[in-house]
């Protein structure tokens, strides 16, 4: 080999991998027509994943949009890996099983409400700035497709004019962060919570200080909850008696808090490292339910868990699914796919429903029910 070749392989081997948002799905070299300039978006039925949407988004959105979704704290570490943890497990297909019905096991029941799928839409507050529908589009979409949906704090239009786009029996859930209120404030706006219709409260607890988000600081767009902020068992005891609503504890990442979870009788917890928008290196939902899984199993039977962060296709939730974790949250892809308004994010809601079906399948599942951990395996050449 000539000397000059092999440095070249060498400087192959050895240079960083770089990491693209989403995986190449062609859009680039189909779509060279399009009017970006003025906003043109690809037609919606010619998305086929939930990449295609970041895609879109990211030709329509300005930088400082963009900014304010596409970021993660510090060197956006846990964000890549948020992604990237779910090709560190395979599956382990079975077959001969008679699978033409698993798309007909895909109910639900979270904190005892009956959902059409287990995936749900998460909390965000910038819809508004992504497309003037917003929260409200969310929650018709989310009505569309009978899936839970948490509504942010921070959401940009009032809880009132959400609520009210809310279908008749929808059920939706408040997302809370303690934002340092006098109690007779908390005790109005829990009030409120309730009259509007929130069939619970999802209390985030991953966020005491501000997040460290470098990439969103050169755009100012920084964190709805910047704060440092008081998040203690003795604040949720008292968030407790405040309200007969449901709380559950949003962005548990260890094993410990999950058992301690337990031991306080919480509502139910939801695995999320926020994002990876608050603490660089913090684990994702995935990882987390591993954690779990290995170290107190027992947990996914005495409560319900939820878990999210960097779940991009139906592949993604099954291997959340077989941990036993009960629900999936999604957060930026149903944010991106906002950019076609109402319709995009029941079409994102489609294309997951579409993919958990034909994913189902192909594992070898006659049922959903039927996932377990013997369904995923580490994988001998894992990327990470
Ligand atoms: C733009 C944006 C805003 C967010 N705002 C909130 C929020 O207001 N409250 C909250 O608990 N989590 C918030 N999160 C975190 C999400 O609820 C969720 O945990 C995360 O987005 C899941 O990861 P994914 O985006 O990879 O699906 C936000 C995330 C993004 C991307
Ligand atoms: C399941 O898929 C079949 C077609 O493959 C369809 O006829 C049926 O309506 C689907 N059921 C549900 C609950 O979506
Ligand atoms: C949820 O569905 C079950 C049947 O699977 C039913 O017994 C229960 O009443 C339903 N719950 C609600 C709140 O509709
Ligand atoms: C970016 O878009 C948002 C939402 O449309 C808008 O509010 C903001 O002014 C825009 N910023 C710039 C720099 O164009």
């Amino acid at each position: 080999m000539h000397a000059l070749a092999f440095i070249t392989l060498l400087g192959t081997a050895f240079a960083a991998r770089p990491w693209l948002y989403a995986p190449d799905t062609g859009a680039d070299i189909r779509y060279t027509e399009l009017d970006i300039a003025s906003g043109e978006l690809p037609p919606i039925n010619e998305i086929r994943c939930l990449d295609d949407f970041e895609w879109a988004a990211r030709n329509v959105l300005n930088s400082t949009v963009m900014a304010s979704i596409a970021n993660g704290a510090g060197t956006e570490g846990s964000y890549r890996l948020n992604t990237e943890a779910f090709q560190a497990y395979g599956f382990r297909p079975r077959t001969m099983v008679d699978i033409r019905k698993v798309n007909e096991t895909f109910k639900t029941s979270i904190l005892g409400n009956n959902f059409s799928m287990p995936i749900f839409l998460t909390s965000f507050g910038v819809a508004t700035r992504v497309h003037d529908v917003g929260e409200v589009g969310l929650m018709k979409a989310a009505a569309d497709q009978n899936i839970l949906y948490i509504v942010s704090i921070s959401a940009a239009q009032s809880q009132e004019e959400i609520a009210d786009a809310a279908a008749d029996g929808q059920v939706y859930f408040q997302q809370f962060y303690n934002q340092g209120w006098s109690d007779e404030k908390l005790q109005a706006y829990l009030d409120s919570v309730k009259k509007y219709g929130a069939k619970a409260i999802a209390f985030t607890i991953d966020s005491a200080g501000d997040g460290d988000r470098w990439r969103a600081a050169r755009w100012d767009v920084g964190s709805g909850d910047s704060e440092t902020t008081l998040i203690t068992w003795e604040f949720y005891d008292k968030l407790k008696s405040m309200t007969d609503l449901p709380i559950l504890l949003k962005g548990i990442t260890t094993v410990e808090d999950a058992k301690a979870a337990v031991e306080h009788g919480v509502a139910a917890i939801y695995l999320s490292n926020h994002g990876a928008r608050q603490l660089d290196g913090a684990p994702s939902g995935f990882e987390t339910a591993l954690e779990i899984h290995e170290e107190a199993p027992e947990i996914f039977q005495q409560i319900e868990v939820y878990a999210d962060g960097g779940v991009r296709s139906g592949g993604d939730v099954l291997k959340l699914l077989s941990l036993g974790v009960t629900a999936v949250g999604i957060g930026r892809p149903f944010l991106y796919s906002l950019v076609y308004g109402t319709e995009g994010v029941i079409k994102a809601a489609e294309i997951l429903r579409h993919e958990l079906t034909i994913n189902a399948q192909n594992l070898g599942l006659a049922s959903l029910g039927d996932i377990d951990s013997t369904y995923i395996k580490r994988r001998l050449f894992a990327p990470l």
